[in-house]
């Protein structure tokens, strides 16, 4: 008998009283739920994922045949808001490559754009019940811990979640990991006593050492930009910036004090942005104008749509 088959089997009794079952791709057998989802909650909470994109998300583009057929400004559209845009480039570029559905083996998976370790082996694991680990950062946290391994590399973790994995319902094992991640061995103060992994747990003397806590540094940066309305329309560029590729975005301006309309800060990725909006009229060639009832749709980013109430000013 495996030395691990009672922690295991705790594991998957816990999740069925606490799991987070009500969450809807995992209650869809559909791959390409399955995948949309893993891909919006690679960088954006689950709540937001849950309640706004993924839902409309999934009316807008219901197959992956769908959304093959889009353009990409109408899938940048329908990501607006969520960042990390690359994500949805990818998602559409894996969509034409496989409109009729994407490949069952990790390793075909792999090939495509944007999949990575990470979601090829959730797609195998929530999708296809294969006996295959998945290592999130939550499912991580768990590991280092239950081995009690100390700064490990990321293949160390793989190889222990993948020797940990229960063949007999890999799926639920590795969701109720990721739950117990995000519910019980939380990174600070973890609730030790409600774990179903403590009695064997080889970290549970001391669970935050094996917690990096590595301070997020912080870039600070100014930009300028330039706000012009005529017709009730508002000029954009087609960003060429790596971060917000194919995205519009406010034309760059030099700052003149007396055009000068207000400033905002705004987050993003690394960056602590300080935004100075200046009213413009002279405008560079590749401007495209957007109505601006329409600008809910169009492919712009949060920042964007955080100058929209200086827009008036104008
Ligand atoms: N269920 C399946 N995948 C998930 C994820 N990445 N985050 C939260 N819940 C999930």
């Amino acid at each position: 008998m495996s030395a691990l088959k009672n922690p295991k089997k705790n594991l998957l009794k816990w999740y069925k009283t606490h799991g987070r079952h009500e969450l809807p791709w995992r209650n869809s057998d559909d791959i390409y739920h399955i995948y949309l989802s893993e891909i919006m909650l690679q960088q954006t909470q689950v709540n937001r994922v849950r309640d706004e994109y993924y839902p409309q998300f999934l009316e807008k583009f219901p197959s992956l045949h769908v959304l093959a057929q889009a353009e990409q400004d109408e899938v940048l559209g329908a990501w607006s808001g969520l960042g990390y845009y690359s994500r949805a480039r990818n998602l559409h570029a894996c969509a034409k490559l496989m409109p009729k559905g994407l490949p069952q083996s990790q390793e075909e998976l792999l090939k495509l754009p944007g999949i990575g370790r990470y979601t090829a082996s959730a797609i195998c694991s929530f999708g296809h019940n294969q006996n295959i680990a998945v290592v999130d950062t939550n499912i991580a946290r768990v590991i280092k811990r239950f081995f009690a391994l100390l700064n490990p590399a990321d293949k160390t973790i793989w190889h222990y979640a993948s020797d940990f994995v229960n063949e007999k319902d890999p799926r639920h094992h590795n969701l109720a990991l990721m739950d117990l991640g995000s519910l019980i061995c939380l990174p600070n103060k973890p609730k030790c006593q409600e774990c179903p992994l403590f009695k064997e747990c080889q970290g549970q003397d001391e669970p935050e050492l094996y917690t990096q806590t590595k301070k997020k540094e912080y870039k600070s940066l100014e930009l300028f930009y330039g706000v012009y309305i005529k017709n009730n329309q508002i000029a954009l560029q087609v960003s060429k910036e790596r971060m917000y590729k194919d995205m519009l975005i406010l034309p760059s301006v030099d700052p003149i004090e007396e055009n000068f309309l207000g400033k905002f800060r705004h987050s993003y990725t690394k960056y602590r942005l300080s935004v100075h909006l200046y009213k413009i009229d002279v405008l560079e060639d590749d401007i495209v104008w957007v109505d601006i009832g329409k600008l809910e749709n169009a492919p712009i980013s949060s920042l964007t749509k955080k100058a929209h109430k200086f827009f008036y000013l104008a």
